[in-house]
């Protein structure tokens, strides 16, 4: 992988951190380049992981994905810069808000931020990864909730609405659908990309299962942290930032993903994910939204989305 870029959404922290952190000890060559919103947090990930790692080819791009200006101005830079060839792109950025905000352009933010912006970075940069590269898209299983939890299985229906959510709709499900939303993402990007393309770009989902240690839990108290590792041990859903960010860095660097696309990677193993998550019908209508939501045009994408 020496001579080769990879680009990590949100790698200052948690599991973006750790994924970093552990490609970085497999390549010390690698040019790694963590996307964020907070340069100087940025910063200091990424001396800490110069330091852990020996890799010193570790840097920051800013990217807010709360802003799609702010996306395609990344895309256009990294583009423009004399980098190695990109090999990987990991959409692991990713927020759970307790109150209902919205992103520069009026979008509640998890759907705007978790799904949209994604949706929006992975078009612009695909022509740009190389053959046999690779795209993941950190889902969640609170896509795919167990009978036994008081939670709501997401289902996808109308992108407009999860944009523009109504004061009836249920706050608790904002982040389990965005979350589908970036499998079903996955889903189409693999299957368009194999068939209207000669591109060959492993596309993928993650899941790192339930990780207390990280900013995504941080409103958490120690009782409810406490509450959730137990139901997360009894039910198989834990996983840690440590662990998991080694079986997402392994995505990136192991052969063994080679020719996998269009899989939902459960920490490390190939998983089945909801069945709401393979709905074709939801999938394509999915697509064609989020491209009318952030104006995708048609020269900054390969795939057809009309
Ligand atoms: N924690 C869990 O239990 C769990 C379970 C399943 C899936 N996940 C997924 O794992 C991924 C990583 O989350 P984590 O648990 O490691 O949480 P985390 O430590 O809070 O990391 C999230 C990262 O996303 C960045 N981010 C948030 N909003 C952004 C924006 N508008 N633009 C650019 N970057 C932004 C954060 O940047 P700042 O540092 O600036 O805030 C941070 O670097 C997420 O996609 C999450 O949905 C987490």
């Amino acid at each position: 992988m020496s001579n080769k870029a990879i680009i990590i959404t949100g790698g200052n922290s948690g599991l973006g951190f750790q994924c970093a952190k552990n490609i970085a000890l497999v390549d010390k060559e690698a040019t790694i380049i963590l996307a964020c919103r907070n340069i100087q947090k940025a910063e200091s990930a990424i001396q800490e992981l110069a330091n852990e790692t020996g890799n010193k080819n570790i840097s920051v791009r800013s990217l807010d994905l709360a802003s799609l200006d702010s996306v395609r101005s990344f895309a256009k830079n990294i583009k423009a810069e004399n980098l190695p060839p990109l090999y990987a792109l990991v959409c692991n950025a990713g927020l759970n808000p307790t109150t209902l905000t919205y992103t520069k352009e009026g979008f509640e933010t998890t759907f705007g931020v978790n799904h949209l912006g994604h949706y929006l970075l992975a078009n612009l940069l695909l022509d740009t990864i190389e053959d046999n590269g690779k795209i993941i898209f950190v889902s969640s299983d609170t896509h795919n909730p167990p009978k036994i939890f008081p939670f709501p299985a997401p289902v996808f229906e109308n992108a407009e609405r999860l944009a523009h959510p109504q004061e009836q709709d249920n706050a608790m499900l904002r982040y389990p659908t965005s979350k589908l939303c970036n499998l079903m993402t996955a889903y189409a990007m693999s299957e368009k990309a194999r068939k209207e393309t000669e591109k060959v770009v492993n596309i993928n989902a993650f899941n790192p299962g339930l990780m207390v240690s990280t900013n995504l839990n941080g409103g958490s108290s120690h009782v409810q942290n406490a509450i959730m590792i137990i139901f997360g041990k009894v039910l198989g859903r834990l996983g840690s930032a440590e662990g998991s960010g080694k079986a997402l860095a392994e995505m990136v660097t192991s052969l063994k993903y080679d020719n996998v696309t269009g899989k939902y990677i459960d920490r490390g193993v190939d998983t089945k994910s909801s069945t709401a998550s393979y709905d074709k019908i939801a999938i394509e209508k999915l697509w064609k939204e989020s491209a009318e939501l952030v104006h995708l045009q048609k020269n900054e994408t390969i795939l057809s989305f009309e």
